[in-house]
């Protein structure tokens, strides 16, 4: 593992310089270009004396929820960071680790000063003296625009010296779980703390701690700057609102799409290209590994925040897998505890040994499912944080839709 530093734009041009990276840095919004658009007159509006609690109020009117998979209402979690006595601080997770998902890359390599804007908008609705940012180390076009474009935003007298600091992080799933995250930034091992406290109590340095995903703020800064509408006046399927997916596997055309929130795995494939060609639709993971793997024959649930807890899964960041009739649900299902028994921070007993023993069991000809089910539930109940609670999901889910792969109970 690299150390974590602060990614001065020398620095990551350095170490870009010495071969570790390969960066092509895409044709992305300078902070000029954003400026001419009208951006940042919101933020500046919101300093010279807005009212945060109207802010809040808008972002809660579109709906917005946090995006880095939990979906829980975005505004609420100013109010409570807020309700304790500064100094506050703010974290921003980038460390986007979920086998799939790759849209806050895909905003930050092209927009980045929406995103920008956004930080700065809930840094100020809280007050926070400080925001780290925590990035992917695996995005190195990322971390060079980021390092660039925080220097123009100082030099332009939007961001005090030092008051966005970029942090790199070093690989390690886990350290995207929160908790994790604010450990690694203060200088530990990324080991995930138990809750509560939440974060907004006690986060970075014992201090109360805004922490959003990137995406979220990237929202934040549209919901400002063109209204709540920008969200809620999209509907479908009795969902409102828009979400970024991350299709990926056998579809002609993988990539980020921005479909309402209400669309169902068949829009999805559609939208991207359909099925690769000589594929048919199997199965598909619908929000990370965690969220397992659905039969293609639950085509028509919207694939939205708690529409598919009544399925055993749920949308998470909505890294969305397709599989064909040329994969195996149980080699994809193998593969992910196999992920999670090397991403497993280790330090509770039923993630470390259950996501070990899950995949010992799972190599079998026929899976044990009754042993495979205690292991299980012995995960779900006891584990500290969400790697272990939802490591089984994708075991459960095997077991109950493609029996007919897994062998002789
Ligand atoms: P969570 O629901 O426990 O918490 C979500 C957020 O709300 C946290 O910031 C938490 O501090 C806050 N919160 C919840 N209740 C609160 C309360 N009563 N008071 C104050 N704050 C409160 O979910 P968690 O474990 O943080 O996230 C799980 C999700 O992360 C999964 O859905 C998974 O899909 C996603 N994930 C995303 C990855 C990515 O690369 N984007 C990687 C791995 C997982
Ligand atoms: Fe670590 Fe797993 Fe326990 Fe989470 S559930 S704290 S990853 S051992």
């Amino acid at each position: 593992h690299r150390h974590v530093d602060r990614a001065t734009p020398e620095a990551v041009a350095a170490t870009i310089e010495a071969g570790d990276f390969h960066a092509e840095i895409p044709a992305y919004e300078t902070l000029e270009a954003y400026r001419a658009g009208g951006g940042y007159a919101r933020l500046a509006e919101l300093r010279a004396g807005g009212d945060w609690e109207a802010v809040q109020e808008a972002v809660a009117a579109s709906g917005l929820r946090g995006l880095g998979g939990a979906g829980f209402p975005s505004g609420k979690k100013w109010g409570f960071v807020r309700a304790n006595p500064g100094p506050r601080l703010m974290a921003v997770n980038g460390d986007e680790g979920e086998p799939g998902t790759f849209k806050d890359r895909h905003y930050l390599e092209r927009v980045p000063h929406l995103f920008l804007e956004g930080t700065l908008i809930a840094a100020w609705a809280v007050e926070a003296e400080r925001v780290y940012i925590y990035m992917r180390d695996e995005y190195p076009a990322v971390l060079e625009i980021l390092a660039t474009e925080i220097a123009a935003l100082e030099a332009a007298g939007i961001a005090a010296p030092g008051f966005l600091e970029l942090r790199r992080g070093a690989g390690a799933y886990i350290c995207g779980e929160e908790s994790a995250m604010i450990e690694s930034i203060e200088g530990k091992r990324g080991l995930p703390r138990h809750r509560p406290p939440y974060v907004a109590q006690v986060g970075l340095w014992g201090r109360p701690t805004l922490v959003h995903n990137v995406e979220t703020l990237h929202w934040v800064a549209r919901v400002v700057r063109e209204g709540p509408e920008v969200l809620s006046a999209h509907e479908r399927n009795g969902r409102t609102g828009l979400r970024s997916y991350s299709v990926s596997g056998r579809v002609a055309a993988p990539g980020i799409y921005l479909l309402h929130c209400g669309s169902t795995i068949t829009d999805i494939i559609a939208a991207a290209g359909g099925m690769a060609e000589g594929h048919a639709f199997k199965a598909y993971q619908p929000g990370g590994p965690s969220s397992g793997l659905l039969p293609a024959s639950l085509d028509d649930v919207p694939l939205d925040f708690g529409t598919l807890q009544p399925h055993g899964s749920f949308i998470g960041s909505a890294a969305v897998v397709v599989l064909s009739d040329r994969d195996s649900a149980r080699d994809a299902a193998l593969n992910m505890l196999r992920f999670f028994e090397s991403e497993s921070c280790g330090q509770c007993t039923p993630c470390r040994v259950g996501c070990e023993k899950a995949v010992k069991l799972m190599q079998a000809p026929a899976w044990d499912t009754g042993l495979l089910e205690e292991v299980s539930q012995a995960m779900v109940d006891a584990s500290i944080c969400g790697l272990g609670q939802a490591a089984p999901n994708p075991i459960r889910l095997v077991m109950k839709h493609f029996p007919e792969e897994i062998g002789g109970g």
